[in-house]
């Protein structure tokens, strides 16, 4: 799942769930009740890494996965399909978009019914948010060729175990 906060990601990706019996691993359900913060000092890429590795292993055991996890950037993007390639799965970029109006009344309201699920969002961060977003392009989109790691990088395992220590396929 690929969006920003309030665009509904989580929402979909129950839907996406119970359409193809596929496990949904959402961290802010994690880490809120963990830590109650959703990044808690970078525990949060921390506990992404583990979520990734059951990821791989139950596409293994042949069961379909939903990462609902935000993926802002496309190098996250291009490491998850690269994962998802090396054990043998498919894997789909689904992107919502959402306006920022839409998105500022769903937040504001998310944050009235269920606060235990969410945290406070100001305008400020949304905006600041926006600008950091990388929307998908059509090859992301359409499964097209995964792009090389960034310069330096030798590939992109090691890529993801630098952004989610812990991301190991074990
Ligand atoms: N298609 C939709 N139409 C109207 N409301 C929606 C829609 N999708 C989600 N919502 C509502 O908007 C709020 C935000 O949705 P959701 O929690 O699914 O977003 P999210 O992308 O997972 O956000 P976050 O990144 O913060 O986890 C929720 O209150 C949800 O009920
Ligand atoms: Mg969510």
């Amino acid at each position: 799942m690929v969006g920003l906060p309030g665009a509904g990601k989580t929402t979909r990706a129950k839907e996406l769930a119970a359409t193809h019996r596929a496990l949904r691993l959402t961290p802010d359900h994690w880490m809120i009740p963990l830590f109650g913060d959703s990044m808690a000092d970078g525990k949060r890429w921390v506990l992404e890494g583990r979520l990734i590795s059951v990821a791989l292993q139950a596409l293994r055991l042949g069961t379909s996965v939903v990462l609902d996890f935000g993926l802002w950037s496309r190098d996250e993007r291009s490491a998850l399909r690269w994962l998802a390639r090396s054990v043998g799965a498919s894997c789909q970029v689904v992107y919502l978009p959402v306006d920022k109006d839409v998105q500022l009344a769903r937040v504001a309201h998310r944050q009235e019914t269920t606060p235990h699920q969410t945290f406070p969002m100001s305008e400020a961060d949304l905006d600041a948010w926006r600008e950091q977003f990388q929307v998908p392009d059509a090859a992301e989109l359409d499964g097209g060729e995964i792009p090389t790691p960034p310069a330096g990088w030798p590939s992109w395992p090691e890529w993801a175990v630098a952004k989610w220590p812990s991301c190991t396929d074990s």
